[in-house]
């Protein structure tokens, strides 16, 4: 067996890359806000489009707003593998939530290409559309649509808030972008590996620079509707009010209770909650929020998420409440082909490592059923993402750039 073509990735130039990166919707807080294909995200994807030309790379565009890097193998037939992320933040969110993975890939690419090394497949790097549904919902619909787990129209036809549709923000990608090429959706790849912060504290707390990641936890998400009858402050009695507020938050701490695990692996969200009409002195007569619940066992998703419903039933009186299930994904393993790259990639470089399940979804997650795939995790300050305070050391972004580019360089080579 000849001996892999590993290469050295370039730290500085690397971190160099996430800080600048930042600076494209950049807040007075330390973090980014930069919404899926808002005016920055697109700003984003243009910087990457010309760090990637200036090294000689192609770059595509497809029908759903994702971006691919593609350098060429020597065997111009073969299935390229791939790894990649995605740019667009949370609302005030952090810096390494995506980009991390986009640019540890870049990374690779800009490493094989100083050390002149030519893989035998093509090598891409894909900035997956709308990974967070913080503003177009569902999220991961980029890669969803993609590999056809979502409906394309279906997802193009999305709004957001304010009724912007994604179709006109892809619109507006691609014209960002003029001079690159266009690709079909579900183009297949032979291998995936995604970098990414943990959002946990499991390596920091144990001083370990490389997570290698086996499964990714499930997870259903509800819109509950409460509907009650707007009514004066002042003037109405509470034996008349039907006050959807009161009832919602009833439900909310009856939810509480039933979702609460001594071994604390539930995760149970409300991170959204909305009384209308939203006035000063007029009691509410809506409420609508959203709750995200996620967990490692499918029983568990469904025995719970069940639950929902029939709890907030119980709790509504005297107003009336709809739960619509918005999204769910079911829990998955990644490979071991894969993670055992990881793994000895780690070795080599003496990072101390372990193997560990994922609590956040990733777009990782819909390659599994086509590639082989998984995922490679840094620490971040105290678990802290989806927050303007989210931080990685420059020493544990260039451990994650240098096993992905190992990785990379082995699923290039396969057969
Ligand atoms: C992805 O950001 C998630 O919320 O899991
Ligand atoms: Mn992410
Ligand atoms: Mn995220």
């Amino acid at each position: 067996m000849p001996t892999p073509n590993y290469v050295k990735i370039n730290a500085e130039r690397v971190w160099q890359r996430h800080m600048d990166l930042a600076e494209i919707g950049k807040t007075a807080g330390g973090g980014v806000h930069r919404l899926a294909l808002s005016d920055k995200d697109i700003e984003a994807h243009v910087k990457v489009a010309e760090w990637a030309q200036a090294r000689g790379f192609v770059v595509e565009l497809d029908a759903i707003g994702n971006m691919f890097v593609c350098r060429p193998g020597s065997d111009p037939s073969a299935t390229p593998v791939a790894s990649g992320s995605h740019t667009d933040s949370q609302p005030w969110g952090g810096r390494f939530d995506g980009p991390l993975g986009v640019l540890t890939a870049l990374e690779a690419l800009e490493a094989l290409e100083d050390a002149g090394v030519t893989t035998r497949r093509p090598i891409e790097v894909p900035v997956w559309n709308n990974e967070e549904g913080a503003r177009f919902m569902p999220g991961l619909s980029g890669s969803g649509s993609y590999t056809g787990v979502m409906d394309l129209e279906k997802m193009l036809d999305c709004t957001d808030d304010d009724g912007i549709t994604m179709r006109s923000c892809v619109e507006k990608l691609h014209a960002a972008l003029p001079n690159v090429k266009h690709r079909k959706l579900g183009q297949p790849y032979a291998g995936f590996v995604e970098a990414h912060i943990e959002q946990g504290t499991i390596l920091e707390d144990a001083g370990e620079i490389i997570g290698i990641v086996t499964d990714i936890q499930g997870n259903r998400r509800f819109d509950v509707k409460v509907t009650g009858e707007s009514a004066h402050s002042g003037t109405t009695p509470r034996a008349r009010r039907k006050d959807a507020f009161v009832a919602a938050t009833d439900i909310a701490v009856a939810l509480r209770d039933v979702f609460w695990d001594e071994e604390d692996i539930a995760r149970f969200t409300i991170g959204k909650f909305e009384a209308l009409p939203g006035a000063k002195s007029v009691v509410p007569g809506e409420v609508n929020f959203f709750i995200d619940f996620r967990h490692p066992s499918k029983p568990v998703l469904k025995e719970l998420g069940d639950q929902i419903e029939v709890v907030a039933e119980r709790h509504v009186a005297p107003c009336s409440v709809a739960v619509t299930q918005a999204s769910s994904a079911d829990p998955m393993q990644f490979s071991e082909k894969v993670t055992g790259l990881i793994a000895a990639s780690a070795a080599r470089h003496g990072y101390p490592s372990r193997h560990m399940i994922s609590c956040a979804g990733h777009d990782a997650r819909h390659f599994v059923a086509s590639c082989p795939t998984a995922m490679v995790f840094i620490p971040c300050w105290k678990g802290i993402s989806h927050n303007e305070l989210e931080s990685a050391e420059p020493d544990h972004v260039a451990a994650g750039a240098q096993v992905i580019c190992d990785v990379l360089v082995d699923m290039a080579d396969w057969a």
